[in-house]
């Protein structure tokens, strides 16, 4: 049971490589968690450990598309344990059809549906519950591929994208209800998505050291925190350059995506 001076977390993607990462990291003694993912049998492997490491928790096996399903996991919970952060860091990816072919319609859909709308269902499932007790902090992990899209990864570069925006307006409109937005931009980071992208990865980091890093965010309140710092800057200088030119530097970042292994080739099964 989560008591009066524990801090409770909804935590989404808490299967995945930097999901367990960041559960690791932030598990400790005063932290109640509510891991959310589809793979129950991970989730609960998941929670044994950080029991270990202190801390308490609960799992749902529930898909972050399922607006109606998760909307009413997330009201219950926050009527048995007020939510003070939560981060939205599930998601998935996909690249380009066989021979540098347009994305799959399934595959497309997939990525805005997990990447975007169900960020979106996440928020809007905790949010009213911040507002009215004026406290309260929202974490969307969008990528550096939403600072500057990759060409090989269409729709995963714009669902990204577009949480920075989504991210960037909802830090506005909470500012004056006492909630804080963290929009976080990693880069590469090793975990089962990143095993699947084949291509250049530079200053690829492990995901115990990128949790690390996004802790520090997270705790400072950051309003935006992308790195590693040296690709994160870079990126920002090439978005200064005229597009034409700062396209040239896309040339080194030709990547295939090989197929997650959740879903059937073409379909969203
Ligand atoms: N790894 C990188 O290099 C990198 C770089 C930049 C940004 N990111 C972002 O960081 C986040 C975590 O990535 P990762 O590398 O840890 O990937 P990962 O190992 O593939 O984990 C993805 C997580 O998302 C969950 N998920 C996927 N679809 C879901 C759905 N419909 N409902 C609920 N949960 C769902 C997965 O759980 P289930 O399959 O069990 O549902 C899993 O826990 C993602 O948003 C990713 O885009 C990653």
């Amino acid at each position: 049971m989560a008591g009066e001076t524990q801090k409770v977390i909804v935590l989404t993607g808490a299967s995945g490589g930097i999901g367990q990462a960041l559960a690791r990291e932030f598990a400790g003694p005063g932290i109640y968690f509510a891991l959310i993912a589809r793979d129950q049998a991970r989730l609960d492997a998941l929670l044994k450990e950080i029991r270990a490491l202190g801390a308490d928790g609960e799992i749902s096996a529930v898909d972050i598309r399922d607006r109606d399903a998760l909307h009413g996991y997330l009201s219950d919970l926050d009527k048995r344990h007020p939510l003070d952060l939560v981060i939205a860091n599930a998601g998935v990816t996909a690249g380009l059809g066989p021979d540098r072919t347009r994305e799959s319609d399934a595959d497309s859909d997939r990525q805005i549906d997990v990447n975007y709308r169900g960020v979106v269902n996440t928020i809007s499932g905790v949010v009213d519950g911040m507002q009215k007790r004026r406290k309260g902090q929202l974490v969307l992990i969008s990528s550096l591929a939403g600072m500057r899209a990759l060409p090989d990864m269409p729709s995963y570069s714009g669902s990204k994208a577009a949480l920075i925006g989504y991210g960037h307006s909802l830090r506005g409109w909470l500012k004056p209800f006492g909630v804080s937005v963290t929009i976080i931009c990693p880069g590469f980071v090793t975990s089962p998505m990143s095993a699947r992208h084949k291509g250049a990865k530079p200053f690829e980091m492990p995901a115990s050291k990128a949790a690390m890093l996004m802790r520090r965010a997270i705790e400072r309140r950051k309003p935006f925190y992308a790195f590693p710092f040296l690709l994160a800057w870079g990126i920002r200088l090439q978005n200064l350059l005229p597009t034409r030119i700062g396209d040239l530097f896309m040339g080194g970042f030709e990547v295939t995506i090989d197929q997650d292994p959740r879903y059937r080739e073409g379909t969203d099964k």
